[in-house]
């Protein structure tokens, strides 16, 4: 068939296109797919187009400084690439891949527990002082979980986000479908006994422990000096009790519409966390991270503009990696940085510092 040449990508959406094309069916359900009707995965992109910009003119923009600080490292851009499992599914190195292109680029990228790769393999790809941080599923037994960890802090991961929004596995009727049997993964928590009959998701995460309760926090504090990040929070309660059990932050996320079906967006819960931090002097005392649906750098300014520390982005650079492999990722993460500094210009912004409320109207995501 005919493959569209990687010059011809203009913007993420461009690269699902491709891949959707190019990459095998079982994997592109498994990637592509979300929760039941999908509804929550549209409206994570969706819910960006109810913000509107509100720019300031006259403002020297010669100048655009797109670098920011996360859980204490410096990185050029706001955004990382969030942890995604079973990379070898849609390129035959998998999350080394990412690796590579987040070094290019200075962005920090997150490892999943369920990665393709080794731990080792992905911590060896590492370059220089580039940053990795360690996504955790929790293992019903607390032994392996502890190992998990105190070799990532060993080897140099700079945070611990502990996925706290997937208990139990959502349904995503496209993955279960297409059936898929082979995870070409180490599997890295998984058991042997695993049922392979409802798609590549559930295959790998029976070992996930739904017994996990704000409880075991402390633990998590007792073993690991690494700043500890809750994924998966969802509302300004949980938020404010993260706090109090002394996280270093949280991410905003619904699982990328892949587990509670008509979860809110991720932006949405932004727009509700920050002014009730802010309310309590508290906006100091932890980072708020968020992900799901950012295509666009507007989406990440619009992020920035309400509050957010950093913004993860999952499927569009599976799907680069899927069809162009660490050129396309390259590419992608270029024309994000290129959007990024064009948007800061047309806003009126030169630093990340200067993104605040008073730059966008979010009338039509708070209002009706
Ligand atoms: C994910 N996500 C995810 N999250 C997590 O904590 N552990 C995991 O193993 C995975 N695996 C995974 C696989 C695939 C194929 C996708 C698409 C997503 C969720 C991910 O970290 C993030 O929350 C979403 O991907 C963000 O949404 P976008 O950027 O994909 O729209």
């Amino acid at each position: 068939s005919r493959m569209p040449s990687l010059e011809a990508c203009y913007n993420l959406m461009d690269f699902e296109a491709v891949a959707r094309q190019v990459m095998k069916k079982t994997a592109w359900a498994y990637y592509s797919s979300g929760a039941d009707d999908e509804i929550t995965m549209r409206e994570n992109h969706a819910a960006f187009h109810k913000i509107w910009f509100r720019p300031r003119i006259l403002v020297d923009v010669e100048h655009i400084d797109m670098s920011t600080t996360m859980l204490g490292t410096k990185c050029s851009i706001p955004f990382y690439v969030t942890a995604t499992a079973l990379g070898k599914l849609g390129h035959p190195e998998g999350e080394v891949v990412l690796t590579k292109a987040s070094h290019q680029h200075n962005v920090v990228q997150m490892i999943p527990t369920l990665a393709s790769c080794s731990f080792d393999e992905i911590l060896d790809a590492k370059q220089g002082d580039q940053v990795q941080w360690l996504q955790l599923y929790v293992n019903k037994d607390r032994e392996i979980t502890r190992k998990i960890v105190e070799h990532a802090e060993k080897r140099g991961c700079k945070g611990l986000f502990i996925t706290v929004d997937a208990p139990q596995l959502g349904r995503r009727e496209k993955d279960m479908r297409s059936k898929f049997s082979d995870p070409g993964s180490n599997v890295q928590s998984g058991g042997d006994n695993i049922d392979r009959s409802q798609g590549a998701a559930r295959a790998i995460s029976s070992f996930i422990d739904p017994a996990l309760s704000w409880k075991d926090i402390p633990w998590f504090k007792s073993i690991t000096n690494m700043p500890i990040v809750l994924k998966g929070v969802q509302c300004v309660e949980d938020v404010l009790r993260a706090v109090e059990a002394g996280c270093d932050g949280v991410v905003l996320s619904n699982h990328g519409g892949r587990q509670l079906e008509t979860a809110r967006s991720g932006i949405e819960v932004l727009a509700e966390v920050m002014p009730a931090l802010r309310e309590r002097g508290w906006e100091k005392r932890i980072e708020v991270f968020v992900d799901g649906g950012v295509r666009r750098a507007t989406d990440i300014i619009k992020a920035l503009c309400l509050g957010a520390t950093g913004i993860g982005i999952g499927r569009p650079f599976l799907y680069a990696m899927s069809a162009y492999g660490l050129d396309g990722v390259d590419r992608a993460m270029q024309l994000l940085k290129d959007e990024m500094e064009m948007n800061m210009r047309l806003i009126g912004a030169t630093s990340v510092a200067e993104l605040n409320p008073s730059l966008i109207d979010t009338r039509g995501l708070l209002g009706g």
